[in-house]
């Protein structure tokens, strides 16, 4: 029996979007899409990767539904977020003549969406996109709420817009052909939405998350669709992450430190990063006395059952971090205010707070903590399963 698509609704005026979720969507993507259209034609931007397996569906629809379309295949992974993979695009967009009135469609991971977002933010001063995200990370996260960048030597998504899609069609049947690494390093995204402020949703992820992972449509499009509404909720109230939606970068400090040291590299992965960085956040919260000292062993021991990553010794390589290095990584992250880092911790399970008062010394105590347990790692239980499930 056909299962019935999920639709959550960004509500933010002549911004505003709907995100569908569900199975078999690409099929249905041309009648979804035409009625947007000010002229029935559209380009595709994807990749190298996505291509093979997504492509010729979408222009497929497209045709049933009369949608001429051209498709632009760029290489696959994060060096295309650069100022020369901009310049490629803009190019290759203002070669076919996209004008300010049509839809460029974004099909791929959150790379392909963030670089697509931001080349129509700037190409003709503004031209609408739509988004069809082919992970889960970006099913769940980057593909909602009009975050776009590039990266420079600087960091990574340093230089971006705000730029909301018109539409955005998260198909869960994307995520069957994902690598099974990729998609746990997406779920770290869809736990963040349970610990952040759903409590229901991470007992229902701990009960639920296994059958998810192994496959489960209906689990995907109910996770899928529960994690957009709740970003949603953020993003309708908080745009321009003025306050609340800084929530989103539950585990993001600690992560992309962790992700910076690695060279942002295949040694670990965005989602990755952030398993890892909310296990810390959870552990250094209660380091803090800000929530039960029980706390942290409940979000590692899910993350460890679903195989992913949950301390610094689960990445390859760890023996040589080095705290202050860490630390210093930290001071590029873009919630830094006036030269204070800024975390996101937790007071509960589905209760997390913006801190700007975390000293330093704690943050290196817990690293310095990790890092020497790391030197010398004990009977932990199951503190293997992440590199074995690799
Ligand atoms: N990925 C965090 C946000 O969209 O705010």
């Amino acid at each position: 029996m056909p299962m019935t698509d999920r639709i959550v609704s960004v509500n933010l005026g002549q911004r505003g979007y709907d995100i569908h979720v569900g199975s078999g969507l690409t099929a249905r993507a041309g009648a979804l899409i035409a009625p947007l259209l000010a002229r029935p034609q559209v380009v595709i931007v994807t990749d190298e990767n996505v291509a093979p397996r997504r492509l010729a569906p979408l222009q497929a629809a497209l045709d049933t539904a009369g949608i001429g379309h051209d498709a632009i295949i760029l290489p696959p992974g994060e060096g295309q977020k650069s100022f020369a993979g901009l310049e490629r695009l803009c190019d290759a967009l203002l070669t076919r003549k996209v004008e300010r009135r049509d839809k460029v469609i974004a099909l791929g991971g959150g790379v392909i969406g963030d670089l697509v977002g931001f080349a129509c933010s700037i190409l003709r001063r503004g031209t609408d996109f739509i988004q069809i995200p082919t992970t889960l990370l970006a099913q769940v996260d980057s593909s909602v709420g009009g975050k776009t960048a590039i990266n420079v030597k600087y960091g990574k998504n340093l230089l971006g817009a705000f730029h909301q899609p018109r539409l955005v069609l998260a198909d869960v049947d994307a995520l069957d052909s994902l690598p099974p690494r990729e998609l746990r390093a997406g779920y770290a995204e869809v736990v963040k939405y349970g610990l952040l402020g759903d409590a229901d949703f991470f007992a229902w992820l701990e009960q639920h998350g296994e059958a998810l992972l192994a496959g489960d449509t209906a689990l995907r499009i109910e996770a899928v669709a529960r994690c957009c509404a709740h970003k949603a909720r953020i993003v309708m109230a908080d745009e321009r992450e003025e306050g609340e939606r800084a929530l989103l970068n539950l585990g993001h400090t600690f992560g992309h430190a962790l992700e910076a040291e690695t060279g942002y590299s295949a040694r670990l992965l965005h989602g990755e990063g952030v398993a890892i960085g909310m296990a810390l956040a959870f552990k250094l919260s209660a380091k803090l006395g800000l929530c039960d000292a029980a706390l942290p062993a409940r979000v590692i021991a899910h993350l460890r059952r679903c195989a992913m990553p949950a301390g610094i010794g689960d990445v390859d390589g760890a023996v040589g971090f080095d705290a202050e290095t860490l630390l210093a990584h930290m001071g590029q992250d873009k919630k830094v205010r006036a030269g204070q880092l800024v975390f996101i911790l937790a007071e509960a399970i589905g209760r997390a707070v913006i801190r700007d008062d975390v000293s330093k010394d704690a943050v290196l105590a817990l690293l310095n903590e990790e890092l020497a347990a790391i030197a010398d790692p004990g009977p932990v239980p199951g503190h293997n399963t992440f590199r074995k499930a690799r």
